[in-house]
């Protein structure tokens, strides 16, 4: 995000994580067929959000930038973290592409893609099992679980039209929250912040992270002029609800025919799923009603930023969350 790269030494450190990142899979080199799903996984870079928000919090405690090499060690397993379950999510949702490129499951096959995210997890395991990361690992090691636990939760209200927005928002907190809450602790921690620094930093990436989800789910029923490299409407056709269609199933109006539509969708062309989709959730109100409540976990994130010592980096927080309300 060009945004987050204006910080000083911001851009630099974020190339230094893609070097760590290479470390840290080096093991794989040479080793066939490894070698070469581990090539392709690294040759589609993502936007880097979730080292960046670690670089951005490790700036706000004293001990930067001495904890230099640590941070950006952290931000390194963090996106591994999350390279791993997009992969391991790719393979669920049986998705053609991603960051515009076909996925590891449908260049190399569902099975071979379970061993490559699991092998980045081992990759991340070892580098956790330094002493100096002990700290770092524990925050990361809960994400993980609760990412974990959250992908279960969506998986069994799939195709649920009865599902509700507590179920929704249990499972975004899991799946997405978790990991950019711990994105921000872990930064917080790392440059030595005290405990309600470090506390406020991982409210903030919750609420960060929801609205991240939030904005992700919109962009695969609206129109926009951003191409999230990702197929739209197939959240739906895949029988996940997310919150505009939530909001819609509940609508007295407008409830009966997105129910219909849901009913329907899994023999119909994925484009007309989308317009008839967007059209739906357009004119009920779910569109809206999700861009409310994004703007609500704003006015929460920027109340934690409140709570944090002022730091240069940290002015361009409220930036990110303005760019991604704006959807
Ligand atoms: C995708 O995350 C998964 C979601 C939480 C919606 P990103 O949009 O951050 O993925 P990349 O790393 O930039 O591709
Ligand atoms: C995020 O959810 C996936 C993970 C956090 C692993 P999505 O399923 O919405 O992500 P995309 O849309 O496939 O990127
Ligand atoms: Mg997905
Ligand atoms: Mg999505």
């Amino acid at each position: 995000m060009k945004l987050l790269e204006d910080i000083p030494g911001m851009k630099e450190e974020l190339e230094l994580v893609g070097h760590t990142m290479r470390e840290c899979v080096a093991d794989s080199l040479g080793r066939q067929p490894l070698s070469k799903i581990i090539e392709e996984i690294l040759a589609s870079d993502g936007k880097y959000l979730r080292p960046a928000l670690v670089l951005i919090f490790g700036r706000i405690g004293m001990a930067y930038p001495a904890c230099r090499s640590k941070l950006v060690k952290t931000a390194a397993v963090v996106e591994l973290i999350h390279m791993a379950s997009l992969i391991h999510d790719d393979i669920v949702d049986d998705a053609p592409y991603r960051r515009g490129r076909d996925t590891i499951q449908s260049a190399f096959g569902k099975d071979m893609a379970v061993y490559a995210g699991d092998y980045l997890l081992s990759c991340v395991l070892r580098e956790l099992m330094s002493p100096e990361m002990l700290d770092v690992g524990q925050s990361l090691s809960r994400a993980m679980g609760d990412m974990c636990s959250g992908e279960l939760g969506q998986y069994a209200a799939q195709f649920n039209v009865n599902t509700d927005e507590n179920q929704y928002f249990m499972n975004i907190s899991g799946k997405t929250a978790a990991l950019f809450s711990a994105a921000c602790e872990t930064g917080a921690i790392a440059s030595g912040c005290g405990q309600s620094s470090v506390s406020a930093s991982k409210q903030f990436g919750h609420s960060l992270g929801l609205i991240f989800q939030l904005r992700d789910d919109l962009l695969d029923c609206i129109l926009s002029h951003e191409d999230s490299g990702k197929k739209q409407g197939m959240d739906f056709i895949n029988g996940i609800y997310t919150l505009p269609v939530i909001y819609t199933f509940n609508d007295s109006h407008y409830g009966p025919a997105i129910r219909d539509l849901a009913a329907r969708a899994k023999g119909m062309e994925p484009q007309q799923v989308f317009t008839e989709l967007y059209s739906i959730v357009s004119v009920s109100g779910g569109v809206e009603y999700t861009r409310w409540i994004m703007r609500q976990y704003r006015e929460r994130a920027m109340g934690y930023m409140l709570q944090l010592p002022s730091s240069p980096a940290k002015s361009q927080l409220s930036g990110v969350l303005d760019y991604l309300v704006e959807v």
